[in-house]
């Protein structure tokens, strides 16, 4: 229903009733914001809608990192609006709102705004359905001086946080709106198009190309949709679970390729494990695609992308059962601000240090007390707050490292089992949605039943080191 017709219902009321639906009237559509109000990225997410789904249908050549298609969005107004943004930075060829041409123009600042007005403003609450046809070439733009697509020799990545979804789909790019995806990507036959959930099916429209559509299922923020194309060699099987476990292997990996699949390959072990501290495995399935293309790895939902690099000294098991804690720590449970970055990377570090006890090769404690010791008191390291980093140093190794050694310290404080309750309870009391840190230390001080203000502020809020230890007072 559109704002027209609850004017028109105004217009034939009388008397007091006027007054008193005027007065919700002149609540006139207006502008919805251009970010969600995050600190650190003002223009990240937008206001006035909420979406539930995207259908992602795409084409690329990477000969040429031609990319073109359609995103169809589906979402709620969540204010009357005169018009919306969405973030993206590919060139538009077309707007349809509810099925009526929009105008649409980029924010002139490049800053990743694409503004959309549609014919008549939009009432809140109603369900509303966003088509965007688009073509461009995605290594090309420059969105706030960045490029996150990454090109490759045979074909691209689309993976990067905390932007990645601007140089591929139209979306509202913050992780406190999460939905579900279908991803549809058409790709010549010599190259493969991974993304996330589950493949469902791969097929044929013409010579020379095929069409790969993933599903999620279950929400997931925007950048940790994922897209990777090119020569990979792809390997499906199922879990005892009955789950698809798929994963992909560029041959440019080379000699340490074995050692990439002797890593990759555990995932489903060490996904069970992890389950065995947080709680059932959140997704409906898993994976991990290596790459030559970047530096570093992503905890892509279902399917996390690892760096070729990860793997050059020998297998690597560490960085899987970092990148799959996140699918509880960060996927299942979002960040409600990028400030609270350290509910993602304190949490998987310290899943790193779970693994190695499980493997004998240390227990938290131990790798807690030489991270601890390895820093001196003067060393820049302790400068940076894993509790409110800046977004510069949104990926320091104080917010991973630190942040372990913050999460050690609250388990030396409550004991193990009440740990354990604290980590089950947030994931469970939060999977599909975002939270904050500070309702973390609300939760831990519920389970404890222990006053941990004090802990938290000293371990991930002053720039200092700690004068206790992460085991208090004893020592290895
Ligand atoms: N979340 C990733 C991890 O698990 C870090 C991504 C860092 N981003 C980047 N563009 N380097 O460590
Ligand atoms: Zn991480």
């Amino acid at each position: 229903m559109r704002l027209r017709t609850r004017a028109g219902l105004g217009a034939v009321a009388t008397g007091i009733a006027t007054t008193l639906l005027t007065a919700t009237a002149s609540a006139a559509p207006a502008p919805g914001a251009p970010g969600v109000g995050d600190p650190y990225y003002p223009y990240a997410g937008n206001g006035g809608y909420d979406v539930s789904h995207y259908d992602v249908r795409l084409t690329y050549q990477p000969a040429t990192d031609r990319l073109s298609g359609t995103t169809t969005i589906l979402a709620k107004a969540t204010q009357d609006l005169s018009s919306f943004d969405l973030d993206f930075g590919l060139h538009v060829n077309s707007v349809l709102v509810d099925n009526v041409p929009a105008a649409f123009h980029a924010d002139p600042d490049e800053n990743g705004e694409l503004v959309v007005t549609p014919a008549e403003p939009l009432a809140a609450n109603q369900p509303l359905t966003v088509v965007v046809d688009y073509a461009d070439t995605p290594s090309k733009v420059v969105i706030d001086g960045y490029t996150a697509w990454k090109k490759t020799p045979d074909g691209a990545l689309a993976v990067d946080e905390p932007q990645n979804s601007q140089w591929w789909f139209p979306a509202n790019d913050h992780p406190t709106d999460k939905a579900t995806y279908d991803i549809s990507v058409e790709v010549p036959d010599d190259v493969a198009a991974l993304s996330n959930g589950t493949l469902v099916r791969k097929t044929k429209q013409r010579a020379g190309w095929t069409r790969w559509n993933w599903r999620s299922t279950q929400p997931e923020a925007t950048y940790l949709a994922t897209l990777e194309v090119g020569a990979f060699e792809v390997n499906q099987s199922t879990t005892p679970d009955g789950k698809p476990f798929i994963t992909a292997y560029d041959p440019a990996t080379g000699e340490s390729l074995d050692a990439a699949k002797a890593s990759v390959e555990r995932t489903p072990e060490i996904d069970d494990f992890l389950a065995t501290q947080f709680g059932p495995y959140p997704f409906e399935a898993r994976g991990g695609v290596v790459s030559t293309g970047l530096n570093f790895a992503l905890e892509a939902q279902t399917r996390p992308v690892y760096s070729s690099k990860f793997f050059v000294a020998g297998s690597n098991t560490s960085v899987i059962a970092h990148e799959n804690a996140h699918q509880w720590f960060g996927d299942a449970v979002s960040l409600g601000r990028w400030s609270d970055i350290w509910l993602n990377e304190g949490f998987a570090s310290y899943a790193e240090y779970l693994w190695s006890e499980h493997e004998s090769e240390g227990t938290p404690a131990e790798l807690a007390q030489y991270v601890y010791d390895s820093h001196p008191a003067d060393d820049a390291f302790w400068h940076v707050l894993p509790g409110d980093p800046g977004a510069a140093n949104q990926f320091d190794d104080a917010v991973y490292d630190r942040g372990a050694l913050a999460l050690q310290a609250l388990r030396t404080a409550v004991g193990d089992e009440a740990f354990f309750k604290i980590l089950q309870g947030w994931v469970a009391g939060h999977s599909g949605g975002a939270a904050r840190i500070q309702q973390f230390i609300a939760l831990a001080e519920r389970i404890s039943g222990k006053p941990l203000q004090d802990l938290f502020t000293t371990w991930l809020f002053r720039p200092a080191k700690p004068a206790a230890g992460p085991n208090g007072a004893s020592t290895f």
